[in-house]
């Protein structure tokens, strides 16, 4: 009887890495090979072909799975809540879909009784992080491999030489010089050209949105309604959030709405250049803010900002299923209550802009904050108010003024800035350029 081998579940793309991965780990690590396929709304070519692909490459077996209502339903919803956005930029498009992906290769895994999980990340990006964090919490007792770390083929050809000998296909296209993430809430796009942080983007680095240069000249209104912070009608047509989603994606994408460019901070410690699409995600972020502004009470809005950016952080590093990360969803439910109404976006050549915002759980008070004669704010009561709000500082301000007090103590201009003492002092605008020499003359 032939020995019966042990298993791993292998993420599979359908792209050549990840079938060298399925020989690898046939060939290095003597494993039966499950792949696993999400579909996350990703591009592809057919998902039957992928999986075929998968087959050809030597896998015993191949899951495809939809999840993309359940990646709208429970991951991209919770992100919407958080209107989460990395470094107040990124809204976290590969960081949502990888845990969602590592829970069904701990469930693969499980139903196959595999004793290994493994993806086909490099050992330089956040990706990796977060597939291991995401399985480690899940089930500590699965053991992780990562083929494309380890393995010595190191260039695309090393790599291409390596999958001919082994009978994987080699796609006949020309690789695109880009690495590239996309599901339903965006792309990612790096490598290549963009490599140089001064070079502008290459037109054909998107699919998703249009130039906006090119897009339509009218100008598209669209209504979102809101019920408790998610989005379930467009234009008053109900939709699951999926199909918002979708639609939203579209509209967004044709007026050229969603591009990010941008330096980001990987959690690795390297800086890189990224550049995204999010046509529907940053309209949908944007319309939730705009419906947040009018129904939270103002001390909850402003510890929101702060709970919004530990949230992104902490599911950019791959905590998605942290207690930390599960936390702060309860107070995002607590605070989409009342969280229902409608906002009008206007999306033209490039712009998505917030024109109007209702709800029945509004706080604005027309009484309140109109300067006609309906006013109904009591104007003699800020006098007391101003008193006592600034009593703290206006003791500090008379504590420093003392008589002999040196003006440094209680006057920020006579405050020393870079540009106000020492060599440059009293500088104009020539000496910013001595300052500009002066540094280049260091790095040169
Ligand atoms: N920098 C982004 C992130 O860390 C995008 C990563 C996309 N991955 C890729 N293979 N292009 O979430």
């Amino acid at each position: 009887m032939a020995e019966q081998k042990e298993k791993v579940v292998l993420a599979y793309s359908g792209g050549l890495d990840t079938s060298c991965c399925i020989k690898w780990l046939q060939v290095e690590n003597n494993l039966d090979v499950i792949a696993v396929v999400g579909d996350v709304g990703q591009e592809h070519e057919g998902l039957e072909k992928v999986k075929q692909k998968a087959l050809k490459s030597g896998a015993l077996e191949c899951l495809v799975v939809d999840m993309r209502d359940t990646f709208a339903n429970e991951y991209l919803a919770k992100a919407l809540a958080a209107n989460a956005m990395y470094e107040n930029k990124y809204p976290l498009v590969s960081a949502l879909s990888r845990p969602l992906i590592s829970k069904h290769l701990v469930d693969a895994a499980h139903k196959f009784g595999a004793k290994y999980v493994a993806h086909g990340c490099t050992g330089k990006g956040n990706d990796q992080v977060r597939f291991e964090a995401s399985i480690t919490m899940l089930d500590p007792s699965i053991e992780i491999l990562a083929p494309v770390r380890e393995w010595d083929l190191h260039t695309r050809p090393e790599e291409i030489d390596w999958a001919l000998e082994h009978g994987i296909e080699v796609p006949v296209t020309k690789a695109s010089p880009y690495s590239i993430d996309d599901n339903l809430w965006g792309r990612a796009i790096e490598c290549g050209t963009l490599e140089d942080p001064w070079a502008e983007p290459p037109a054909d680095i998107y699919t998703m949105t249009a130039d906006p240069v090119e897009a339509p000249d009218q100008p598209e209104y669209v209504e979102l309604t809101f019920a408790r912070g998610l989005p379930y009608m467009i234009n008053g047509n109900q939709k699951s959030f999926l199909g918002v989603v979708y639609a939203l994606n579209e509209i967004a994408g044709k007026h050229g709405y969603g591009r990010i460019d941008m330096i980001e901070n990987r959690l690795v410690g390297v800086k890189s250049r990224e550049c995204y699409e999010v046509p529907g995600g940053l309209a949908l972020i944007q319309a939730h803010k705009a419906l947040e502004d009018l129904v939270l009470e103002r001390e909850v809005l402003h510890y929101k900002l702060g709970m919004e950016q530990a949230w992104a952080t902490a599911v950019y590093n791959g905590q998605w299923f942290s207690p930390l990360k599960e936390a702060i969803d309860s107070f995002m439910v607590s605070t989409q209550r009342c969280l229902s109404g409608t906002v009008k976006l206007k999306f033209y050549k490039g712009s998505c802009t917030v024109v109007g915002r209702k709800s029945a759980y509004s706080l604005y008070d027309y009484a309140l904050a109109t300067y006609d004669k309906d006013d109904a704010f009591d104007h003699t009561a800020a006098k007391g108010f101003i008193q006592l709000q600034t009593l703290s500082t206006k003791t500090w301000a008379a504590n420093r003024r003392q008589e002999g007090a040196p003006a440094e103590l209680f006057d920020a201009e006579k405050q020393a800035g870079p540009l106000t003492k020492g060599k440059y002092e009293g500088v104009t605008s020539i000496g910013v350029k001595a300052v500009i020499e002066e540094a280049e003359a260091v790095l040169a």
